[in-house]
């Protein structure tokens, strides 16, 4: 059974900044990653990783989860990063976060790699793989990708790296410009209904211009409506953002209920297609009402456990 997560968003913070991994140990968010990756200059690799230990080691971060971004396995530091990580704080890791993947192939190397360093230290817990779905070649095979490990919990849809993969002519980190509708609409599919297909979450990934709540507004509602679990934030303003758009409303929870009990209701007197509130509602129309009830509880349990 794969951990129950929330990741309405995934706050992104960089392993070098000490003055962020301090703020970041105080936000109230679902879940939080500490970067190795694009964030830290190539020449504070190694500071960062000791750092980003350290701070999993000894800090009481707010947030339930706590990830690490690695380096790309092509890179001269992910090596280092895998090895020193489930040694230096493999207990208290629960998700790294695995960029660039270029086939199954990849995730099948971290998930053993993984096994033989758990054993190695004796981390009496499976820590789990999320992976960035942010090559061309990625978005080519993201079903066998999907299915290569049990580990693995969800993937990511990098944007900004993939544009540039596909040699897409954009502005910026996650901007979709003037394409006629969703310039992501068909890798955003591939990725949701892959990680369906193996039971895993789908999150997008960062919206760069984090002054503009109304343009990352409508990236994550784009993201919800595929059935998109959360979406990252590069910056604490955009964490709300996701929040709200990636919670049911309680409107929606109530109304959700009362459909399923009028179906049931409607079942139990022989029929199938039934109409509620002036709309046709069948089986289909319940079949997400389990999910969405679940999602709301977690939110719940988490929002008591805060207040704690
Ligand atoms: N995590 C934790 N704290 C953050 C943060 C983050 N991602 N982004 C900003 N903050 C903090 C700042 O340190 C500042 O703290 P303070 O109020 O104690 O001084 C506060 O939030 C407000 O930040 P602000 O001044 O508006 O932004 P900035 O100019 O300091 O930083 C960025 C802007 C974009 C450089 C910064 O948000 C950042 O580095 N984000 C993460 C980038 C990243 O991880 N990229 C890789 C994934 S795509
Ligand atoms: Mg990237």
């Amino acid at each position: 059974m794969k951990p129950k997560r929330l990741r309405r968003c995934q706050l992104s913070v960089p392993g070098s900044s000490d003055k962020m991994l301090a703020k970041a140990a105080t936000i109230e968010v679902d879940y939080i990653f500490l970067d190795l990756e694009d964030a830290v200059a190539p020449n504070r690799k190694a500071e960062a990783r000791t750092n980003v230990i350290e701070a999993i080691r000894h800090t009481r971060f707010r947030a339930p989860t706590i990830a690490v971004r690695i380096n790309d396995l092509s890179s001269p530091w992910a090596y280092d990063d895998l090895t020193a990580l489930v040694e230096g704080c493999g207990a208290a890791l629960d998700v790294i976060v695995v960029p660039k993947v270029m086939g199954p192939r990849d995730v099948e190397f971290v998930d053993r790699l993984l096994g033989m360093l758990e054993a190695r230290h004796q981390i009496g817990r499976r820590i789990g793989i999320e992976v960035l779905i942010e090559e061309v070649e990625a978005i080519a095979s993201v079903e066998a990708i999907a299915g290569a490990s049990a580990r693995l919990e969800g993937l990511i849809f990098g944007m900004g790296d993939y544009a540039a993969s596909q040699g897409m002519r954009v502005s910026g980190v996650g901007e979709t410009d003037d394409y006629p509708g969703d310039l992501f609409h068909y890798h955003r599919n591939r990725v949701a209904i892959a990680a369906r297909i193996n039971g895993l979450v789908a999150v997008d990934g960062p919206y760069a211009d984090f002054r503009n709540p109304a343009k990352y507004r409508k990236e994550a509602r784009r993201a919800a409506l595929l059935g998109f679990a959360g979406k990252w934030a590069i910056h604490p303003s955009q964490i709300e953002l996701a929040e709200t758009i990636f919670s049911p409303d309680p409107a929606t929870v109530v109304r959700a209920r009362a459909m399923a009990d009028a179906y049931a209701a409607a079942r139990e007197r022989g029929e199938g297609a039934i109409n509620f509130e002036g709309n046709m509602i069948d089986i289909a129309s319940v079949r997400g009402v389990r999910e969405l009830v679940e999602l709301a509880d977690m939110i719940e349990a988490r929002q008591a456990s805060v207040a704690r």
